[in-house]
């Protein structure tokens, strides 16, 4: 109902609605739309009420609400379903926790705020209330789990895209996930998988995308090293609309992949790179080399020049090493 009323009153912005056409048009009574309108502006929601005009939208919060993101949202399964939490430890633990229990593919749960936002390597992930999308997306793959690191490397093109479609910004991948900006983090992926021997239960996405953080608001030991669109841009972003054109990527993407594979992927991952051609320093489980990033293989796999040949990187951390300048 909450959804309708909205609606109804997002196709008439600008204009007033009397209760009574309200009640009329959604076959309820005026008690229950008024009871409908004070929890709309208890939320956030800035709408006007006159005692004989009616009601008036105004503006929407500046809140990843699900009313919000499913407004306008073009997907077929991606984003239908939102869990959506004012505060949570981490998105991804309640993803894992949802999909295990039968979740939908295309379910998504979004938090304003993460107080246990987890990243790669077992550091955490800062995530302030309201300034970042702090998400995690459940897929069940009709792959091999071996295909997996695959659906990184995808959801990296997937927010890439976004990204240059809302806001202009030309930002890079660094292998296998990162979107830097100007050598600054703006966006981390950790993903997360239930697998068996030879197929996957399902995979959490999860994404941490710095949009409205500002400089001041960095923590000192992140300041030097991550960025927002918000500082790249010089203004703030709409963060419904890039989650929703995130969605959107990720879901064409996705149903490229099932329908023809991954070349086509791995071919728009490398035109944004910045790892290959640069030198680079490996840090695996058991190894530790560096060497020139060439190319990634049909299994998202880095390849990395050596003075001993050619290294495959599956896993661990790959810096990019900063170029000479004398
Ligand atoms: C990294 O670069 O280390 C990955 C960071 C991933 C952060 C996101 S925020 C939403 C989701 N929930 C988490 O706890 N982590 C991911």
């Amino acid at each position: 109902m909450r959804s309708s009323i909205l609606n109804l009153l997002r196709q008439r912005s600008g204009e007033y609605l009397s209760g009574e056409e309200i009640a009329k048009q959604l076959d309820v009574s005026r008690t229950a739309v008024w009871k409908h309108m004070q929890e709309l502006k208890q939320g956030g929601y800035a709408i006007e009420a006159h005692s004989r005009r009616g009601y008036c939208f105004r503006q929407a919060p500046d809140l990843l609400l699900p009313d919000e993101v499913s407004t306008g949202l073009k997907t077929k399964f991606i984003g239908c379903k939102i869990h959506y939490f004012n505060q949570i430890d981490s998105t991804n633990n309640e993803a894992k926790k949802i999909a295990a229990a039968g979740a939908a593919e295309g379910t998504v749960v979004i938090s304003e705020e993460q107080n246990g936002g987890r990243g790669r390597l077992s550091r955490g992930w800062f995530s302030p209330e309201n300034l970042g999308i702090w998400m995690s997306i459940i897929l069940r793959p009709p792959f091999n789990p071996q295909d997996a690191p695959k659906c990184t490397l995808l959801a990296a093109v997937a927010i890439a895209k976004a990204i240059r479609q809302v806001t202009n910004v030309n930002c890079g991948i660094k292998w296998p996930n990162d979107i830097l900006y100007d050598g600054k983090k703006l966006v981390g992926i950790l993903t997360e998988m239930s697998a068996e021997m030879d197929a996957i239960n399902h995979i959490v996405i999860g994404m941490g995308i710095n949009v409205n953080i500002t400089e001041n608001e960095f923590p000192d030991e992140l300041k030097d090293i991550a960025t927002s669109l918000r500082v790249i841009v010089g203004e703030p972003i709409s963060r419904v609309k890039l989650l929703q054109e995130i969605l959107s990527q990720l879901e064409e993407l996705y149903m490229s992949a099932i329908k023809n594979g991954f070349p086509e992927i791995l071919d728009d991952w490398r035109k944004y790179s910045v790892t290959l051609g640069q030198t680079v320093n490996v840090i695996g489980i058991n190894t530790q080399f560096s060497g020139v990033a060439v190319d990634i293989d049909e299994d998202g796999a880095l390849l990395v020049e050596t003075e001993n040949g050619k290294q495959k990187v599956i896993a661990g951390d790959v810096s990019i090493r900063p170029k000479q300048t004398s």
